[in-house]
């Protein structure tokens, strides 16, 4: 490694160490006062949710609001077209999306689940946002730059190089003030804050009480990445994720054709036998148990006893989801009004803070 890279590598350490310390006093503050917070976080209705993003994401925002964080769901449907062509099947995934937070546990009385493109007056912050960024900072990217090498060689779209300045506008419409993020997440973040500043900078004047755009915080997740059952990045196109809508039967078939290794021992080691190490970490998620001393428990019971405790205790964690699940089945209507619901909220929060960005521009005729 080069001195420039070694720098490099050694800022960056330093740059997670601070967002790591600032991340944990404000869990601290989230026990103190959770009404200072308001949480934007979201995802692309890409597919249905699975055990990845339950225990990466979803579990952490339910804490969040059960906390008394006002927390606020985006379903991020405008950034499924930054990577393809076609939207597939759109109406029937967000509709399971909604579907899989309630069974989660978000409650739409206290959380705001809303939709990119029912929220017009979120979506025109894009322009002037887009105006305080130059192009070779979003060519600079780490996360747009990982995207563009995910579609393998693919033209890259004006919507996917300029994502992260829509995702600004997710957070600064509403106000957010944290966003619960992987550490490969950070630079959005600093992105976002770069933007509220320089709009301030260009934009605000003597007059102003005070600032258009509240500067936000990320909430770093300490959650272990899990693998798919194949002990690659788990992703529905591999057919290697367990997903909540499954059954209890079609859990155990993924997890029965999970890989392994030819070790008989079970063994907790994660730099030697990640696939086991993975099955471990899966089951420790589930139980709260530490993978150790389910390794220790299971010993020469091998891989067969290993699959068969993970797929009791992903099942067992999963049941009451699976059920609440079940039961807003044929529920379309329900759905329906919990999403139009949240729009209308989002909706008037959004058109108050593009008035105050109107007036700040002189553009409130
Ligand atoms: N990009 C996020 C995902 O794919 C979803 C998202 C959209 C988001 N806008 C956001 C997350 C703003 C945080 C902040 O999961």
């Amino acid at each position: 490694m080069s001195n420039a890279e070694n720098e490099l590598n050694s800022t960056e350490d330093a740059s997670l160490l601070e967002a790591q310390r600032r991340s944990d006093l404000i869990e601290q503050e989230i026990k103190k006062d959770p009404s200072r917070f308001r949480v934007l976080t979201g995802d692309r209705p890409t597919g249905h949710l699975h055990l990845g993003h339950y225990l990466g994401t979803i579990k952490n925002r339910v804490r969040l609001q059960d906390a008394g964080v006002d927390t606020w769901v985006i379903i991020a449907d405008y950034q499924v077209i930054t990577d393809r062509d076609g939207v597939g099947p759109l109406r029937e995934r967000v509709l399971s999306l909604v579907r899989d937070y309630i069974s989660c546990g978000i409650d739409p009385a206290k959380s705001t689940i809303f939709n990119h493109s029912a929220i017009p007056a979120l979506n025109q912050l894009m322009l002037p946002f887009l105006s305080l960024v130059t192009e070779s900072e979003l060519h600079r990217n780490p996360t747009v730059k990982a995207e563009l090498e995910a579609t393998q060689g693919r033209a890259m779209s004006g919507l996917m190089l300029t994502y992260p300045v829509h995702q600004a506008a997710d957070i600064l419409f509403c106000d957010a003030n944290l966003v619960p993020v992987g550490k490969d997440q950070l630079p959005h973040i600093e992105q976002t804050r770069l933007i509220a500043q320089r709009f301030e900078k260009r934009y605000g004047h003597t007059g102003m009480s005070h600032p258009v755009f509240r500067r936000p915080d990320a909430l770093l997740s300490n959650v272990r990445n899990l693998l798919g059952t194949d002990g690659q990045k788990m992703s529905k196109s591999r057919g290697n994720t367990i997903e909540l809508r499954m059954t209890a039967d079609e859990t155990a078939k993924i997890i029965k054709r999970a890989v392994t290794d030819s070790q008989r021992t079970i063994t907790f080691d994660p730099e030697n036998r990640p696939e086991v190490a993975n099955l471990l970490l899966m089951c420790s998620s589930a139980s709260g148990e530490s993978p150790e001393s389910i390794a220790d428990r299971i010993g020469d019971g091998g891989a067969g006893m290993l699959k068969a405790e993970v797929t009791e205790a992903v099942n067992e964690m999963l049941a009451p989801i699976r059920q609440r699940r079940n039961e807003l089945e044929g529920q379309e209507d329900y759905l329906l009004e919990v999403l139009r619901s949240g729009n209308e909220k989002a909706t008037a929060q959004a058109n108050k803070k593009l008035e105050q960005v109107r007036a700040a521009m002189h553009m409130d005729y």
